[in-house]
């Protein structure tokens, strides 16, 4: 939109504006672009630094980037606010206050967690999609439908009140992807400082690491459909890779080894 308070021949005053954003949500645009792609490479503040004067030293006398100085500041900043943080409300309050990560601006709500923060089990999937976005809660779209109707199965679920039956459910980012994309290395290690306290100050027993990025957060591995079943060990904890809700939703055959990394999950309860 522009300051022009005309726009395509309405009268924009803030209700027209409003009722046409309205009505294009309603068409289902979920995502603000603009009528020519912008290169936000070559914007100033984006902008690759320029080439070194003639009597500049050599580029191998001083091997950092400006770029990457910039990203371990970042997460060096996350670090400090995480770790300063020593109950899940202020891990809250100083994860949605950092402004590091880009993908805040485009996002509706801060996407932290949901269920019983007491649970035994703590499940970590990858980013907020749209409903997520919508509402500020994990998992509580298409995919967090079957996610709650598969721990169900096995007698857990996020409103359950008991923390022996009980759920905690996060993401690896709080931020919606726009456009559902990947989450990129950059924001996963920017996240990773916040994700790690969340672990520590929760205190779960278990973990399950719900499909790729959660894997590649917190065991630096990828290739879910290899991992997926075996147990191994994240932040310290016995943690339990499995594909992603939304995977089994495109493939249903795959339910069947998701039903067996259930029972495995539930015998480790039981025992
Ligand atoms: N997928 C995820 O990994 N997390 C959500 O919260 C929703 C979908």
């Amino acid at each position: 939109m522009t300051a022009d308070p005309t726009y395509r021949g309405f009268a924009l005053d803030a209700e027209t504006a409003l009722a046409l954003l309205q009505w294009q949500a309603e068409l289902g645009a979920d995502e603000p672009c603009l009528d020519a792609p912008l290169d936000r490479y070559a914007m100033p503040d984006r902008a690759e630094p320029s080439p070194a004067p003639a009597t500049a030293a050599p580029q191998a006398a001083n091997p950092r980037s400006p770029v990457r100085d910039e990203a371990e500041d970042l997460v060096a900043r996350a670090e400090a606010m995480a770790t300063a943080a020593t109950t899940l409300a202020e891990l809250a309050a100083a994860q949605e206050a950092f402004d590091g990560i880009e993908l805040k601006k485009g996002a509706r709500n801060f996407c932290f967690c949901d269920g019983n923060p007491a649970a035994r089990i703590m499940i970590i999937g990858e980013a907020p999609g749209e409903e997520e976005d919508r509402q500020g809660r994990p998992f509580v779209g298409r995919a967090g439908q079957l996610l709650d109707q598969m721990f169900g199965a096995i007698g857990l679920s996020r409103e359950a009140v008991d923390a022996e039956r009980a759920l905690y459910i996060t993401n690896v980012l709080t931020w919606r992807p726009p456009g559902n994309r990947r989450p990129e290395p950059a924001e996963i290690a920017m996240m990773l400082p916040f994700l790690t306290r969340h672990v520590e100050l929760a205190q779960p027993q278990l973990l399950v690491l719900m499909g790729n990025t959660p894997c590649i957060a917190a065991l630096n591995q990828q290739g879910i459909l290899k991992l997926r079943g075996k147990w191994t060990t994240a932040f310290g904890l016995p943690a339990l890779p499995m594909a992603h809700p939304a995977y089994l939703l495109r493939t249903p055959l795959a339910k069947r080894e998701a039903w067996a990394d259930l029972l495995s999950l539930s015998a480790r309860l039981e025992g």
